[in-house]
């Protein structure tokens, strides 16, 4: 209702917010992706809009209906994401929830690769792919005022994360462990993250994906306000 008023606390503030997996082409049928819902992404692009903010969601191939009151831009590959994040700058707040696939296939084919008897099977062929997050980050002339990234771990998640924000130039990274059989790890409902913003850790019980997105935004809220 707030936001139906234009009275929210982010009201006159525009999002950029990734979600999803991004999908990297082999071949006309087949790709390489990964375990992301976009559930967590998605939740926060939400609650960035219920508080009142003009929410740009790129989001990857997910399963999920698109989140009231956000504009939703569908990508496929890693470079797309970067280049629909980009057209959507200006922002105050880019929050980087997709899981980006890290690897693009170089040698991808315009044809479906067939197997051929007595031969050995293909080799894939890798480059890096684009950081989306550092990209947003280190913008010059455009910077969002508050660039907030996820860290994904299996092990030494504050250490990695604390790594993580440094390199990448973000204000604030949200860890969450996804070592396997981790109650946070891919796919489900609820999360248990960390918020470092540079100085500090504040640790979040475990709570449901849609509640870590109503807290971030209440503390983006709150952070702006300042
Ligand atoms: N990210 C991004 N673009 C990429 C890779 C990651 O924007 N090409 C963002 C993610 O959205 C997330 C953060 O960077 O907010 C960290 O992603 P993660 O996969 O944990 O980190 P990487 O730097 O890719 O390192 P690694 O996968 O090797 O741990
Ligand atoms: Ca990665």
């Amino acid at each position: 209702i707030e936001a139906l008023l234009g009275a929210g606390p982010l009201s006159g503030r525009h999002a950029i917010v990734t979600s999803g997996p991004t999908i990297e082409p082999i071949d006309p049928v087949r790709y390489i992706a990964n375990r992301s819902t976009g559930r967590q992404g998605h939740a926060i692009a939400a609650a960035l809009a219920e508080l009142g903010a003009r929410v740009t969601l790129v989001s990857g191939p997910v399963a999920l209906a698109d989140p009231p009151g956000c504009t939703v831009v569908r990508v496929e590959s890693a470079l797309q994401m970067l280049n629909e994040a980009r057209a959507a700058l200006p922002a105050d707040i880019a929050v980087c929830a997709a899981a980006v696939a890290d690897w693009t296939v170089v040698n991808r084919s315009t044809e479906k690769r067939k197997k051929k008897i007595g031969e050995p099977p293909p080799v894939l062929q890798l480059a890096p792919n684009p950081d989306i997050l550092a990209t947003l980050a280190r913008a010059e002339a455009d910077r969002p005022r508050l660039v907030i990234g996820f860290a994904a771990e299996t092990e030494a998640l504050l250490d990695n994360a604390r790594d993580k924000r440094q390199r990448k130039g973000c204000d604030w990274i949200l860890a969450n462990s996804v070592a396997e059989g981790d109650d946070s790890s891919f796919g489900g409902a609820d999360n248990t993250v960390h918020l470092l913003d540079g100085e500090s850790v504040e640790s979040w019980p475990r709570m449901s994906k849609r509640e870590v997105g109503r807290r971030l935004a209440q503390r983006i809220a709150a952070a702006l306000a300042e």
